[in-house]
Parts: C-alpha cells; structure tokens; sequence
C-alpha cells in the first residue's frame, strides 16, 4: 500500500495545482517504498533530490497561480515555502554526512510536511482558485 493516497479532500481547486501535489505524492511514496526496500543511500539521495527539484518547481508555480487569483495571504504563503525550501536544505546537509537516521526522518517530514501543507495551508487559496483571473 501507498505511504500517501491523494484523496478529493486535498483538492485545491485548481487542476493544475492537484496534479502537482499528486506528482509530489508519487515521488515521496517512492522514496518510501526505496526506504522500505532497503535500497543503498544513494539511491534515496537521488530520490529524495528528484523531491526538491520538484517541490522547487511546484512552489514556483503555486505562487503565481495564487498571485494570479490574488490571493490575499500571498505572502505568508510564501514565507511558509521558504521554510520549507529551507529545512529540506538542511535534510541534504544530514544526508550527505550520512547522518544516522536521517533517512527516516525525511520519510516522516515528507508525509507531514505534504498532509500539513496541503491540508491546511494550501487548501485556504482553494476558494480564490474558482474565482475568475483578472489581468
Ligand atoms: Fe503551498
Ligand atoms: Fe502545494
């Protein structure tokens, strides 16, 4: 079974944002099912850089998109991804020293990180999505 299943009840309201999040989704249950295999460190290595550079680029078009439909929380929205671009810097630190456990503790914040955000931060521009983009 999946380490995350995306459900309806993450849907943001905008199609190409679901789309991200389940791509997202894809890559972190294959980095735990490479946990769970028992795969060499670096293989998750990869697999966990295949993360960032996707969730780089998803950030990157969340915010226009929130832009786009003038989503008044922008720039909390914002701060709240550098953090996280900022932790997960700090996750490749620990991975490259080969730090004990890291390799765990990734796969929980990747769950966390992804039911916290989407669930709670990135749902509250769902309802700016629906509205119509003014240029
Ligand atoms: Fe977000
Ligand atoms: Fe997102």
């Amino acid at each position: 079974m999946s380490f995350i299943n995306w459900s309806s009840d993450m849907s943001v309201s905008s199609q190409q944002m679901d789309k991200q999040h389940q791509r997202l989704i894809d890559i972190i249950n294959r980095y735990h099912d490479a946990l769970e295999a028992g795969v060499p460190h670096a293989q998750l290595m990869t697999i966990f850089k295949e993360v960032i550079s996707y969730a780089v680029e998803h950030f990157r078009d969340e915010e226009r998109e929130m832009e786009q439909h003038q989503y008044p929380n922008l720039q909390r929205h914002r701060l709240i991804h550098q953090n996280l671009t900022q932790r997960i810097g700090e996750f490749v630190s620990a991975m490259d020293k080969q730090q004990p456990g890291v390799e765990r503790e990734i796969q929980f914040f990747l769950k966390s990180w992804l039911t916290a955000h989407i669930m709670g931060i990135d749902k509250q521009y769902a309802p700016y999505m629906v509205k119509a983009v003014t240029a």
